[in-house]
């Protein structure tokens, strides 16, 4: 019989060591280990293992299932699960405290509940409290079923009784299971509840839908120690300053990850944005220096950005190269690129590089909108109206193709730009109608272009 025995888990990470260390060696954040007992006597891991039968099979004979997905009742949310909901599927969906996760699950179980049995369980709020918000969002004739509870023990015993077909948990760290001494909240608290719930879901229960609070600090543990045992995760971003709010993907066992939702939080709720592009280009009357717009890609949907760049002359030994939105190491390696192919030297210069509204590009497809804005700002001239502008730069000063350069052209047109200074290689020989083509291989070519368009 096995024994009980102790591991550590990390509270931001989830990641677990034998013995305690100061740092986790994992994330090595500091101090955040905490014990947490793996119960031996009765066979956990067995109980706990999904499949249920032990035959073999050969996995050609297995059928492969079409899932019936059940459309969430928001477009944006069904983009980022793939389709929307599978059933017996668990869904994380982390978040900062107070980004709306609360009304968008609500908003989404409203939807829901004209057709399927739907549950919400609050462990944060009251009751009334969440009537209360429904009354707000203008939901409350939806046909939801409210539990106000936190005790697992119990939740399970409802979920039997009255077999919704999709259940939110709000949140995960409010829960306890009688069966272990520690708080709510905590590591093993988590994992137990986290885990028990998903057993419920796959054994032919609801689908599961689990809010998370991403914790900076501090005594909860975070939806990352989750991550691996559900099947879904999905964060709930948004800048502070903005209402705008964006879902994405992180991992998805039924679709595609980096997939994102974007919504505008409104008084009456989070609100569909169906066209993004339009939210990250800020309306100039005039061209302006110093701005330039590409478009790069979300998972698999093109998204038209504004890139702006600053450009003064440095008062300090070291002049600054600061970037919101994008990677700084970049940033150096493009000033190099422009200095050494293009002519153009920045050394004296302070340089500051901005994706508008929050937006954060990690892909090299922004390369030579970014040199653009540059010499764009530094020349104080702005490049020519209706022209987007993208392509990854190499150290050699070669533009190099991006992924799905024809779909970016779409989005371009789309939007109304004239012009797309692209990569050679990415040029399409059916170009879509009301956009003309500048293919270039070099940066040097690019520049030439831009001094000729005037
Ligand atoms: P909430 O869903 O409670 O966040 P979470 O569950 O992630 O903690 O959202 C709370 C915030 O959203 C709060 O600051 C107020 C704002 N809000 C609106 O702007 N409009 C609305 O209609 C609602 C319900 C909330
Ligand atoms: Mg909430």
């Amino acid at each position: 019989m096995a024994r009980a025995r102790t591991v550590f888990a990390c509270r931001d990470c989830g990641g677990e060591t034998p013995r305690w260390q100061g740092q986790c060696p994992h994330c090595q954040a500091w101090n955040t280990l905490t014990e947490f007992r793996v119960e031996g006597g009765r066979n956990r891991a067995a109980e706990n293992s999904l499949a249920p039968s032990a035959t073999v099979q050969r996995l050609a004979d297995v059928k492969a299932e079409s899932w019936q997905r059940i459309p969430s009742g928001l477009g944006e949310f069904d983009r980022v699960l793939g389709g929307g909901f599978v059933p017996g599927a668990v869904v994380l969906l982390g978040g900062d405290p107070g980004i709306g996760k609360s009304t968008l699950l609500l908003q989404s179980l409203a939807a829901l509940s004209q057709r399927q049995r739907v549950l919400y369980v609050t462990g944060e709020e009251s009751a009334e409290q969440v009537a209360d918000r429904a009354r707000r969002l203008q939901l409350s004739d939806a046909g939801v079923e409210l539990l106000a509870e936190t005790r697992l023990q119990t939740i399970q015993a409802a979920l039997l009784s009255h077999a919704p077909q999709l259940v939110v948990i709000d949140s995960i760290q409010t829960l306890y299971s009688d069966e272990l001494e520690a708080a709510p909240g905590s590591v093993s608290q988590v994992r137990e509840c986290a885990a028990q719930l998903t057993r419920l879901a796959k054994a032919g229960g609801p689908v599961m839908v689990l809010v998370g609070h991403v914790t900076k600090e501090g005594t909860l543990a975070g939806p990352r120690v989750l991550e691996h045992i559900v099947d879904t995760v999905l964060y709930f971003e948004g800048d502070g300053s903005s209402s705008f709010r964006l879902i994405r993907a992180i991992k998805n066992r039924f679709g595609a990850v980096n997939e994102l939702g974007v919504f505008g939080m409104t008084e009456f709720g989070l609100r569909e944005v169906s066209n993004p592009s339009a939210l990250f280009l800020s309306r100039h009357t005039q061209p302006v220096a110093g701005s330039c717009t590409t478009v790069t890609l979300e998972g698999t949907r093109p998204l038209a950005v504004e890139i702006q760049a600053l450009l003064d002359e440095s008062r300090l030994g070291i002049p600054r190269r600061l970037t919101v939105g994008l990677e700084q190491n970049r940033l150096a390696l493009l000033l190099a690129v422009l200095h050494r192919h293009g002519g153009v030297s920045c050394a004296d210069q302070d340089v500051f590089i901005n994706a508008v509204a929050g937006v954060r590009i990690a892909e090299p497809a922004a390369d030579l909108a970014i040199l653009m804005a540059l010499v764009s700002s530094l020349r104080n001239r702005p490049l020519p109206v209706g022209w987007v502008v993208f392509g990854e730069v190499g150290l050699a000063g070669e533009v190099r193709p991006v992924q799905r350069g024809v779909e970016r052209l779409r989005e371009a047109a789309k939007l109304g730009f004239k012009v797309a200074l692209m990569p050679r290689a990415n040029a399409p020989r059916q170009v879509p109608e009301g956009i003309r083509v500048m293919a270039v291989e070099r940066v040097e070519e690019a520049l030439q272009a831009w001094r000729e368009e005037i």
